[in-house]
């Protein structure tokens, strides 16, 4: 097999830049550079090429910017995690992990973490569930968590004594214990497809930061012990994609497991982050390559520096976006780079939208099928204004929201088109709800009602119209 070669951009004289992971001293990656210098961009173009070769990536994805290079999307629609599961450790020890990053992501205090930690151990001892031992059975959730802390309230309250602690902490952890994301016994998490394609944890929709971050370091953990029980390998399966990662690295934290361990399980992990000097020395020692983009704080630009080798003040002083500081371990000193964006890669004006499930194998033929049409194809593809190429067409971005959300079931996709033919823009859609609803107040119920109906049907059948013109 051909070794695995990522083509990041080109040097100052036009020479191409490479990446290949099993040359590094690891396969891990990071892109540093203040917010809008091009690390996303970076990433994306990375991805795709990783998936060209046949190595899919699993992106956990904060802000949807990774709908254009996605095969698979999970969010709560389709799969459920149980932190608490707690597989191959003790119950013991997941309560441990699962306390640690609630305290960290949601600033718990001691006594508050403390508090924590035993409403978690009493809703494994309610469920029969010995806290030291191995035996397989099914695990509490965060709703019992959630109605052991009540109970414990409530029960100080009537003791007279201080539920301050216990409150304050069911208060911080409402939107964890809001989401209903959570309330699963069971983990569903489809693996299989995870290790076949390239897969975006969609995080957007949660309710908020620290709901995301949560989310994103127990599927991290879930992950990493998927990925002992697949067993070691000497190929690359899997690449790890964490955009903005700085705050979910620490020491105890599940990426930085991943960090230290994954290569031995062919899984290499790529980091960026806008506040560099947030992660530890031994992070960006332990990687095998990073890009730096234009720092513009000081205590970042010297903190890359000092890792790179290079004066602070150049990469302070980086302008133009996408161009930075390639170190990689395998070669000394750095080298420029202007990465090439995903736009301009070969295959995205023809792969883009239609890429279906595909095992691995398949996807290195049709790459390489695709590239041999290119070559033709390149010379005489019109270039389309760069304005005009970074923004993503609303239209494309909603037909995979569409296939995505709503292909099981057509009558909503119907619907969705229907609404969508209404209202092109959600300022308008919310002015006429604001407009109905006003109007509804003034009428009877059931009239209102009987407007509703008849409005939803017409739009169904509005759409369900145009869905068999586009057939
Ligand atoms: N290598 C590149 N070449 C051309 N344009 C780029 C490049 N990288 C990023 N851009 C553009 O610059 C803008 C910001 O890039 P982005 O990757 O989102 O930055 P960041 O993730 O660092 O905030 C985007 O509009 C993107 O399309
Ligand atoms: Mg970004």
């Amino acid at each position: 097999m051909m070794a695995l070669e990522i083509i990041l951009g080109k040097g100052e004289s036009g020479n191409e830049i490479k990446w290949m992971p099993k040359n590094e001293k690891n396969p891990h990656f990071m892109v540093v550079g203040t917010s809008g210098s091009g690390k996303t961009e970076t990433l994306k173009a990375v991805v795709h090429e990783l998936s060209a070769a046949g190595v899919p990536s699993f992106i956990v994805d904060f802000h949807q910017d990774f709908d254009d290079v996605a095969d698979n999307v999970l969010d709560f629609t389709n799969m459920t995690i149980n932190p608490l599961e707690y597989a191959p450790e003790t119950p013991e020890a997941a309560m441990y992990k699962v306390s640690n990053i609630l305290k960290k992501i949601f600033a718990l205090g001691v006594q508050q973490e403390g508090a924590l930690q035993d409403a978690i151990l009493s809703a494994y001892r309610d469920k029969g569930i010995d806290i030291r031992s191995m035996e397989r059975k099914d695990a509490p959730t965060f709703e019992d968590v959630k109605n052991i802390l009540e109970n414990k309230a409530e029960y100080l309250k009537e003791e007279k004594r201080s539920s301050q602690t216990v409150e304050t902490l069911l208060v911080r952890l409402r939107p964890l214990f809001n989401t209903g994301f959570f309330t699963s016994k069971k983990s569903t998490i489809p693996f299989k497809n995870i290790f076949a394609e390239t897969t975006v944890l969609k995080l957007k929709n949660m309710p908020t930061e620290e709901v995301k971050y949560a989310i994103a370091e127990f599927f991290i953990n879930k992950l990493k012990y998927e990925l002992y029980a697949r067993g070691k390998t000497d190929k690359m399966v899997l690449y790890c994609i964490v955009d903005e990662a700085h705050r979910l690295i620490d020491d105890k934290s599940p990426l930085n497991d991943l960090l230290r361990e994954s290569r031995k399980y062919g899984t290499g992990v790529i980091l960026s982050s806008q506040r560099p000097s947030d992660f530890s020395d031994t992070v960006l020692a332990n990687v095998g390559g990073i890009i730096a983009f234009q720092c513009r704080l000081e205590k970042d630009a010297i903190f890359v520096g000092r890792q790179m080798g290079i004066n602070f003040e150049e990469i302070k002083n980086l302008t133009e976006v996408g161009t930075g500081f390639v170190n990689l371990s395998s070669k000394s000193g750095n080298e420029k780079v202007k990465i090439t964006p995903l736009w301009k890669r070969k295959g995205m004006k023809t792969v883009k939208k239609e890429r279906k499930i595909e095992k691995p194998h398949e996807t290195v033929q049709k790459e390489a099928q695709k590239k041999e049409e290119n070559k033709k194809e390149d010379d005489q593809v019109e270039e389309t204004p760069k304005q005009e190429r970074n923004k993503i067409p609303e239209e494309e971005d909603d037909a995979i929201y569409i296939r995505d959300e709503y292909k099981h079931f057509p009558p909503l996709l119907w619907l969705v088109r229907g609404l969508k033919a209404y209202f092109s823009s959600v300022k308008r859609g919310a002015l006429f709800a604001f407009a109905m609803g006003s109007a509804y107040s003034f009428f009877e119920l059931r009239l209102a009602a009987a407007l509703t109906a008849a409005f939803l049907l017409s739009a169904t059948a509005i759409g369900f119209m145009r869905s068999r013109e586009k057939k």
